[in-house]
């Protein structure tokens, strides 16, 4: 065997963020970069199994976005797996696999875990950025007690190991040698189409596009693209042309692939007036984010989620009812309401799908989601753009209602909590960090604080204490919560690669159903003056307004 042992140095700024290790393209070209951050995460799982058996023999799921850097990125985890002991890896075709079906593969393969190569929604190509996630054996990203032993292990790492095996060949399916270890090239729609299959009713979703229901499924240029092509296209009889950007693309045409009424204004466009498409969506870069949209009418995700979970029922994979539902603290409370009526748990966790993980694991949750456009349920471990839309198109096919109608119908019975969150982009990393500073010490003395009138009951750094593992993750947000159940939250970005990001959330509640209507900004500016006055955004970034508000 040709193993070879190359020495190397440990790179700094290799910590995971809310999602993998994400960089630009440039720093992850650089020598050793990517094999650094590997061979770490072999080092660590080859050490820590609990039946010390670590790599050796098991299966790795492995598949990304297409975007710029994946296919070479493939063959060098391919050459370091071999070497670390890998058995077998399954390997999407073409190197891609979405995130959500990584997830899947995992799952139904009981394989040992995976790598999803992606950025998800950020930008790619040359000039764009690149990433990469580990997911464990539960088929969810991997825990904070994982994810800080590999970035402890960046900062000690002194050998690479690999071989000098050629490249494989990716783009037909069918089994490989890399040294001992087989790859086998899969079908990446296979598993997860089996998974849609068993939760949603295609027969009535068939007849529903039979009988002329329109949609436009954008996919931006990104790996949705195959997903909703095999399924909407091929299995459901949608027809041709329904997905749209549907070729994923190195750089996702130049485009943003975020899911968003910002960064996917053409859908918005599309779905303007009476001649629009009954239903529209959207995925981003890996299809684990999802928008929906109907006739002139986008749904908040906070709303989808608590739609979703008011209507689960409805749907054939959940017409048993949910064990409970979990939230992301700072999406809105929306979904709290309908627990709370459904008579069912409902979790606040820290911003990332990895703090849904242990709920989902122990049988606690059914559904989850975040308000930056991710839904999902137990089905799999991480948030489903396909699956999302499956389950708003078998709704409406279920209740024979739009879906306006539907949002609006839930606005009546439970109340309309309107939602924004505004994004302060490429903000200097000290400025950011001194703004959140200055707010946390400032807390105490917001406490009981009249703002008008209104008055805050809870001034506080979101902490989190797993109801699972019991492990604690503080600093997680700044809340200010009122009397009144409006909210305005404070955090920096996670996943960002150039400056700092600050989003500012902002909800307030309304049950008067003739004032749920009016614009959303302006429904919320009280709130947004307040947030300025508190934390001096403007003042301090020079930004008069958001660069993002969605
Ligand atoms: C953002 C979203 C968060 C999501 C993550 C990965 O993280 O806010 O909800 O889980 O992307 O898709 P952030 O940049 O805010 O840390
Ligand atoms: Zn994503």
């Amino acid at each position: 065997m040709a193993i070879q042992t190359i020495p190397t140095q440990p790179i700094t700024g290799q910590r995971p963020g809310t999602s993998g290790l994400r960089k630009k393209v440039s720093t992850f070209l650089q020598p050793l970069y990517l094999e650094n951050f590997v061979q770490a995460l072999f080092d660590v799982l080859n050490h820590t199994t609990p039946d010390g058996q670590g790599l050796a023999g098991q299966t790795l799921v492995l598949g990304g976005d297409g975007r710029y850097h994946n296919r070479a990125a493939v063959q060098t985890i391919l050459r370091l797996a071999a070497a670390n002991g890998v058995a077998r890896v399954l390997l999407g075709q073409g190197g891609i696999l979405s995130t959500p079906a990584v997830s899947a593969v995992i799952r139904r393969h009981k394989a040992f875990g995976g790598i999803v190569l992606s950025a998800s929604h950020n930008p790619g190509g040359p000039e764009g950025d690149f990433g990469i996630k580990y997911n464990a054996g539960n088929g969810g990203p991997a825990n904070e007690t994982l994810t800080q032993a590999v970035y402890a292990r960046t900062l000690t790492i002194s050998a690479i190991r690999t071989t000098d095996t050629p490249d494989i060949g990716m783009n037909q399916l069918g089994t490989q040698q890399v040294e001992q270890m087989q790859v086998e090239v899969i079908d990446p729609v296979a598993d997860y189409a089996a998974v849609m299959r068993e939760l949603f009713d295609f027969e009535l979703i068939r007849s529903m596009f039979k009988n002329g229901f329109t949609m436009r499924m954008d996919t931006m240029w990104a790996v949705g693209g195959p997903y909703a092509k095999a399924i909407l296209e091929g299995e459901l009889g949608a027809p041709a042309g329904t997905v749209v950007n549907g070729e994923p693309l190195e750089d996702f045409g130049g485009l943003h692939p975020d899911p968003n009424p910002v960064n996917a204004e053409e859908l918005i466009a599309h779905m303007r007036g009476a001649a629009s498409p009954d239903f529209g969506a959207a995925t981003d870069g890996d299809a684990d984010r999802n928008m929906v949209v109907g006739r002139d009418f986008v749904v908040s995700p906070s709303d989808s989620l608590a739609v979703m979970t008011a209507r689960a029922t409805q749907i054939p994979g959940y017409h048993a009812g949910l064990a409970g539902v979990a939230r992301s603290m700072p999406t809105s409370a929306a979904v709290d309401r309908v627990a709370k009526a459904l008579g069912i748990e409902c979790f606040e966790t820290p911003t990332g799908w990895k703090f849904f993980g242990n709920l989902l694991d122990a049988g606690r949750v059914t559904l989850c989601g975040e308000e930056s456009y991710g839904t999902g349920s137990d089905h799999v471990r991480e948030k489903d753009g396909l699956w999302a839309v499956l389950f708003w198109l078998n709704l409406q096919g279920a209740t024979g209602r739009s879906v306006e109608s539907l949002v609006r119908e839930h606005w009546q019975t439970y109340g309309r909590n309107i939602y924004s969150r505004h994004d302060y982009e490429g903000i200097p990393v000290d400025v950011a960090n001194a703004l959140m500073a200055d707010l946390r010490a400032a807390l105490p003395g917001l406490q009981g604080q009249y703002f008008g009138k209104r008055h805050i009951v809870t001034a506080d750094d979101f902490s989190y204490t797993d109801p699972v593992d019991h492990s604690v993750s503080s600093g997680q947000g700044v809340r200010l919560i009122f009397n009144d159940g409006a909210r305005v939250v404070f955090r920096l970005s996670g996943t960002g690669t150039e400056g700092a990001t600050l989003r500012l959330y902002l909800e307030r509640y309304e049950s008067d159903t003739t004032l749920q209507d009016g614009p959303v900004q302006y429904a919320l500016a009280e709130l947004v003056a307040l947030a300025d006055a508190v934390a001096g955004i403007r003042a301090r970034t020079g930004m008069a307004i958001p660069t993002v508000m969605t």
